[in-house]
């Protein structure tokens, strides 16, 4: 089968399409021909080597975490009505960028018919952080919400989750104002430059913040929380946070605000499928959207690195087998 495998870390020309042998379905498993694969942010991460210190990934590593497909066969103890049917799987921190994935069964969630594969990847992964990061947020609509990072697939999730539960005050942080104009459309009542200014009308602080970046201005957002204000960190797109981040929090130790980390990895799976599969039916509705910023053959994976490397991406890019 087609593959592309990242022969070296760091830019994306270390990405090189290979001749790999099919996967088998083990315990558990099942494998699936991908009609569609995610690229994502961490997959941009892994490939540039900055996770390497935390997550130490082998040369030759396939990447790709989420891909849509139909299953073409199962493991032995793997309930044979699953062959056939359209799903999107998670597939683990690589994996993906392939004609032929494999995954767990408790990582596929069946996807409606009227859904398409490139949407399903879309959604599939930052359709649930989002609605987690939100409640792990306690998250009320009666709240003033900021979404740092608001152009990314998990961003755009947040904010079009915030709006359609009834949130009055969304600001979000973005590079350009052509993207807080397309974030306005989703629910966006403020657009932030990436420091947090910009627009003068804009609520000083906030009741929750959602921060996909992380990175050096995590202390200055802090600041912004209003009292009892909720930060939750749910990414790291510009890199860790200063250790000393919790000193900021302290100063401020009578307005009772809080930073929490959050992963899915602690959401139970089925809980997070369950979330999943009904935001793929309100992608079919018109109640959620899949952003997709462009659609390549998996050959040009090495391109959707570029544009994600260039900030160019505003959802999601797509890979075809
Ligand atoms: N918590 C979880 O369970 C979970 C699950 C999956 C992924 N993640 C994490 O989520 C992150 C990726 O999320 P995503 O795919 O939605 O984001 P993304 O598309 O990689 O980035 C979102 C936006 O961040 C802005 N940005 C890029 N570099 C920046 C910088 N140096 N400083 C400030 N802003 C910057 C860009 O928008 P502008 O140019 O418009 O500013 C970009 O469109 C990763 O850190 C990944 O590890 C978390």
């Amino acid at each position: 089968m087609r593959a592309v495998a990242i022969q070296r870390f760091g830019d994306p020309t270390g990405m090189a399409m290979i001749e790999a042998p099919c996967p088998i379905a083990e315990r558990g498993q099942v494998i699936i021909e991908t009609g569609a694969i995610g690229v994502g942010g961490v997959d941009a991460m892994i490939r540039r080597g900055t996770v390497a210190d935390m997550h130490p990934m082998p040369v030759g590593l396939i990447p790709g975490s989420e891909v849509a497909g139909v299953v073409a066969a199962v493991g032995a103890d793997v309930d044979e009505s699953w062959i056939g049917r359209r799903v999107w799987a998670f597939t683990g921190v690589g994996g993906g960028y392939t004609e032929v994935a494999k995954a767990r069964v408790g990582d596929i969630v069946p996807i409606p018919d009227d859904l398409t594969f490139t949407d399903a990847v879309a959604i599939g992964s930052a359709g649930p952080v989002a609605h987690f990061a939100l409640s792990h947020a306690h998250f009320g609509s009666a709240d003033a919400v900021l979404v740092r990072g608001a152009a990314g697939s998990i961003g755009i999730a947040t904010v079009e989750l915030a709006a359609r539960a009834g949130a009055q005050i969304i600001a979000v942080t973005t590079s350009s104002t052509e993207r807080g104009t397309r974030l306005r459309e989703f629910g966006a009542t403020h657009v932030l430059d990436r420091a947090g200014n910009g627009d003068a009308s804009a609520p000083e602080s906030f009741d929750v913040i959602v921060d996909v970046i992380g990175g050096a201005l995590v202390p200055a957002f802090i600041d912004r929380l209003a009292p009892n204000g909720r930060m939750v960190l749910a990414g790291m797109v510009a890199g860790p946070v200063p250790s000393d981040v919790g000193s900021r929090l302290l100063r401020g130790f009578q307005l009772s605000r809080s930073l929490a980390t959050f992963s899915l990895d602690t959401v139970p799976a089925d809980a997070t499928n369950r979330v999943r599969r009904e935001q793929f039916v309100a992608v079919t509705r018109g109640g959620l959207s899949a952003v997709v910023q462009d659609v390549l053959p998996l050959d040009r994976a090495a391109d959707a690195h570029r544009l994600m490397d260039a900030g160019q991406v505003f959802g999601r890019i797509v890979l075809t087998p």
